[in-house]
């Protein structure tokens, strides 16, 4: 379970683990990270202080070594890592690739990651892979399906999971589950934990044109162990209505600040990314927006201090 508070998981390391690491040091602490990229790692060793928390895609390190390998090293000897795959298809028909499955062991293994996630989406049909994170139907069978992949995941890998929601540009006719719902009973039946992107809300709820308030709040906050922020594009469809695209190459914007601030005010702070995966910026650029959002944790961490304080007194 996640400590509400800190957003620390109780989950111990795998056992196959080979504890090159200080147990402490897997610990992701309830402050603001980036994603790591190498063309940063220069600066990043260079700067005092730079972020909480790196994320990787476990998809870039599915080779044998290399320098992407060296960089993630020597950035994992001094910062807790979280591990995030894109490419599981775990909202897919078809069964895990095993395949896929051992490399991603190998690597939660190697760097011991503070945490570890995926998508509720499909990329995956027979062999071909595709770049996209596809959406599904929320159906009783399609929950069978994810529950039964996230379960093989856990199982094969050691270590419990967080879900992230996904960005959406189509909704399924044959639906027959709200997202939130969905999610909820993925979470009841799975014991896994969420990844709350705040951004991917804001993006499917104006293409969608629903409230994204509305919807976070009926999502199962409590669950919440780690949050995503990130830039989005915009453009027209062909009927010449908004449609955002998740792009992850610009700032986050000021209404996902809003949201994400509500939620951290319900739900506590929580290890927090601002993804950026393309037109990377220079790394102070990145490292602001990293800033900003903590002081939205310091401030609500303050908040929630004061009120445990109050609480011990009366
Ligand atoms: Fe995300």
């Amino acid at each position: 379970m996640a400590d509400p508070h800190t957003g620390h998981l109780a989950d111990t390391p795998s056992t196959a683990s080979t504890t090159r690491f200080a147990a402490s040091s897997m610990l992701i602490p309830a402050s603001a990270g980036v994603s790591f990229k190498h063309t940063h790692l220069d600066d990043i060793l260079a700067d005092r202080d730079p972020v909480g928390f790196f994320e990787v895609h476990a998809e870039n390190y599915m080779g044998d070594g290399g320098f992407p390998h060296r960089a993630l090293e020597r950035i994992r000897e001094d910062y807790p890592i979280s591990l995030h795959g894109v490419c599981m298809s775990i909202g897919g028909p078809e069964p895990l690739s095993r395949d896929h499955l051992a490399r991603f062991k190998a690597l939660v293994d190697r760097y011991e990651p503070g945490l570890v996630s995926e998508h509720l989406a499909w990329s995956t049909h027979d062999d071909v892979f595709m770049n996209d994170l596809l959406p599904l139907p929320y159906t009783d069978e399609t929950l069978s399906h994810v529950c039964a992949h996230i379960d093989e995941m856990q199982s094969f890998i050691g270590r419990r999971i967080l879900l992230e929601n996904p960005s959406t540009y189509v909704v399924f006719e044959n639906s027959t589950i709200s997202e939130t719902d969905f999610i909820r009973e993925i979470v009841s039946r799975t014991g896994c934990g969420l990844l709350l992107d705040v951004s991917n809300v804001f993006v499917s709820a104006t293409n969608h044109g629903f409230s994204p308030l509305s919807y976070l709040m009926d999502y199962p906050l409590e669950h919440v162990c780690e949050i995503h922020l990130a830039g989005h594009a915009v453009q027209e469809d062909d009927e010449g209505e908004t449609l955002l695209i998740d792009s992850h190459d610009t700032r986050v914007a000021e209404a996902v600040w809003n949201l994400f601030e509500i939620v951290v005010k319900q739900a506590g702070p929580v290890p927090t990314l601002v993804e950026w995966d393309s037109d990377l910026p220079a790394w102070p650029v990145l490292k602001s927006e990293a800033a900003a959002a903590e002081r939205i944790l310091d401030d609500v961490a303050t908040t929630f201090l004061m009120g445990k304080r109050h609480a011990t007194a009366s």
